[in-house]
């Protein structure tokens, strides 16, 4: 059985507690200590902080770290830089990176204190990197480490800004259930996270949970439905293919439109008869991370308490080579009556949210959003910095590109060329075919492809237009392999996008 992971206990109170850690962040050329920042240290520990700071070794410099420890409290004192330079980003990363540094050799109770300078943005940002970085995958490792148990936090600032602080901090803490619940499924082989057992473990979500409910088409009911794509895929493994659908508040607002969020689930991609090389082919165990995302959005949903209705759909299936596996060559049919031609199985991330995204066309949406660690090619294009964003609407596009440089989850806007949707629909015996004419511009036929699968429907003016769509190609932003810089995660899965999503949906 899962433990359900909960988030270090975070609290907002004025400058009393030092805590067994005292972190300070400090900006850049101060020539004395500010107020607030020895309140509660005994004597010899005030001296100390206060000449640390004065003397001419000390200059706040971003990155700069000083530890100086007293009898029953680590202080550190940490460079953030000039003030006017500072952004959440850099706020962020930095409170990340402190928390990464600690131990818990020394207790476990920490306090940040906000002196001179800092407003609740910044704060907020500082602690929610804290937040974020507490997170660790041991639950396969015979550790043999007493536990010293979680963290807890206490932001110390001025009274004026202690209520809005409080609401943040707990806000981000909610959010970071959900960031770390799809790290957590990303993380997760794939001898032991297949599409049935991803069913599963959000069954075991949803239950005792009133606003949610969740539902799995097993292969039955996908055989039953024609949801050929998806099946064809899934096949070839002796984990069967699934779907699932998360629902919050699936009585409210039953009149009117709402978004619906697909992923891609492929809970590991051996890139199927067309079989990828070894090199790294374990990672591609994080391959369903478009569906960890829906499944931790939807928590992160739950735990900030919306309101409002939202449907999540992932398309769950294990690409394996078989006897039973589906070839090149071979023409498979949809959910929504086209025809793919398979010139490739390994681009089957494609073909699975063909039907997702047929399927996410029925519910109504308002729009349409999918996340798929889709193609190599955005890796090349973005590297691990930016999720590739590609739309068909241009206010959607805007929103989600806003969002994602709010939230530090960057998503950048990459075009949908009518020449990639030209190659796609380009096969000579069926009505769309799974790969580009060469590998030039690999992302955007990807893209060009899922097109093909977005509905149309009459809009106000009676014009016969798609639904609003935007794709999050992830491939590069899901996961944290070494070498890579990313301050909020260690290794591993980073859950991303659950924050820009849960950003966009809750912001009206
Ligand atoms: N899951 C991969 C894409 C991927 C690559 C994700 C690297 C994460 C890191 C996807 O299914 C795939 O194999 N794409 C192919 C498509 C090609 C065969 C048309 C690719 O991008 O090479
Ligand atoms: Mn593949
Ligand atoms: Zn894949």
């Amino acid at each position: 059985m899962e433990r359900n992971r909960t988030c270090m206990e975070v609290a907002t109170s004025g400058f009393i507690e030092t805590g067994n850690i005292m972190v300070i962040p400090l900006f850049e050329g101060l020539s004395k200590s500010p107020n607030n920042a020895t309140t509660g240290l005994g004597r010899s520990a005030s001296i100390a902080v206060k000449s640390a700071i004065s003397s001419e070794a000390y200059s706040g410099e971003i990155g700069e770290s000083l530890r100086i420890w007293t009898k029953n409290c680590q202080i550190i004192l940490l460079g953030l830089g000039k003030q006017k330079d500072l952004t959440t980003k850099i706020s962020r990363d930095n409170g990340a990176k402190c928390f990464a540094s600690l131990s818990k050799k020394h207790g476990t109770q920490i306090v940040i204190r906000f002196t001179t300078g800092w407003k609740v943005d910044m704060m907020a940002a500082f602690t929610e990197g804290f937040i974020l970085r507490d997170y660790t995958f041991e639950k396969y490792q015979n550790k043999d480490q007493e536990d010293k148990g979680p963290w807890s936090l206490i932001c110390q600032t001025i009274d004026r800004y202690q209520k809005d602080l409080n609401k943040e901090v707990i806000k981000s803490s909610s959010i970071a259930t959900g960031v770390h619940l799809a790290r957590d499924l990303g993380n997760e082989p794939a001898n032991r996270l297949y599409p049935e057992e991803f069913g599963k473990r959000a069954l075991e979500w949803a239950k005792g949970k009133k606003s949610v409910e969740v539902e799995v088409w097993d292969y039955e009911r996908l055989r039953k439905e024609g949801m050929y794509a998806l099946i064809e895929v899934g096949k070839g493994s002796i984990h069967k293919p699934c779907m699932v659908f998360f629902r919050l508040n699936p009585d409210k607002e039953i009149n009117s439109e709402v978004p619906c969020i697909v992923g891609k689930g492929i809970t590991f991609d051996s890139g199927g008869i067309s079989i990828k090389g070894s090199a790294g082919m374990d990672e591609m165990k994080l391959d369903m991370h478009g569906s960890a995302t829906v499944f931790g959005l939807f928590q992160a949903l739950y735990a900030t308490g919306h309101k409002g209705r939202i449907n999540g759909i992932t398309c769950m299936a294990e690409n394996m080579p078989s006897a039973e596996a589906y070839r090149p060559g071979d023409v498979i049919d949809t959910y929504s009556g086209k025809t793919i031609e398979v010139l490739n199985t390994d681009a089957e991330g494609r073909n699975v949210l063909a039907d997702g995204l047929w399927k996410a066309g029925e519910l109504n949406p308002s729009y349409i959003i999918d996340l798929a660690t889709l193609t190599g090619s955005i890796v090349v294009a973005l590297g691990h910095e930016a999720t590739g964003l590609f739309s068909n609407n241009q206010s959607l596009s805007q929103k989600i590109k806003k969002i994602g440089d709010e939230v530090d989850e960057i998503s950048w806007p990459m075009p949908m060329l009518p020449a990639f949707e030209k190659q796609m629909t380009s096969s000579k015996i069926a009505d769309v075919r799974n790969q580009g004419k060469g590998r030039w511009g690999g992302a955007s036929q990807a893209a060009g492809f899922l097109k093909q699968f977005i509905q149309k429907r009459e809009n106000s003016e009676g014009e016969n237009t798609q639904i609003p769509w935007a794709h999050l190609d992830i491939a590069g932003t899901a996961g944290i392999w070494g070498g890579e810089n990313n301050a909020t995660v260690g290794h591993g899965a980073t859950g991303v996008q659950v924050r820009l999503l849960h950003r966009l949906i809750t912001q009206n």
